[in-house]
């Protein structure tokens, strides 16, 4: 079933939601908000395709070639919210970490169309829009 229809369906809280679907920037804020009503407290979304190399990457429709799609605007989203924290784990094609406790480094952002971001945008401000942390301080933050 699709994500939409799953989260409409599903009643069960989770320490563990992956969201790994469509990877367009509506479908994945989408499954961010979802996700957010329906993980533990103290439960973690991850998302995949996060951070994209090249421009082709990410352009949606799919071009060619590994499609990261254009999830990273739904992490720079992410990151304006209060109530969840948002890192992007420099691991694979970029691992988004969800967190629901206070957003203690919330971005600030004067452009708030994210559907019409570009990837120019994020080449140069990617560090401040993605929150990029490596294997090692994920595990910190997860356990603190
Ligand atoms: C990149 S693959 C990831 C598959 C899975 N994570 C794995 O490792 O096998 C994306 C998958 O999402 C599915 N998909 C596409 N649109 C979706 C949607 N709206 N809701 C849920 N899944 C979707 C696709 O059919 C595809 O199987």
């Amino acid at each position: 079933m699709t994500s939409d229809e799953f989260f409409k369906k599903n009643k069960n809280k989770f320490d563990i939601i992956f969201l790994d679907g469509l990877h367009t920037y509506e479908q994945t804020i989408k499954d961010i908000n979802n996700a957010a009503k329906c993980v533990q407290d103290d439960g973690v979304i991850l998302v995949h395709d996060c951070l994209p190399k090249k421009i082709w990457n990410q352009i949606v429709p799919r071009l060619y070639g590994h499609w990261n799609g254009d999830v990273w605007k739904a992490i720079v989203e992410a990151r304006t919210y209060n109530n969840i924290q948002t890192f992007t784990c420099i691991a694979d094609h970029g691992l988004g970490m969800i967190l629901k406790r206070k957003n203690n480094n919330i971005l600030n952002i004067k452009n708030k169309d994210f559907k019409n971001l570009k990837f120019s945008d994020y080449y140069k401000n990617h560090k401040d829009f993605m929150n990029p942390i490596t294997y090692e301080q994920l595990k910190t933050i997860i356990l603190n």
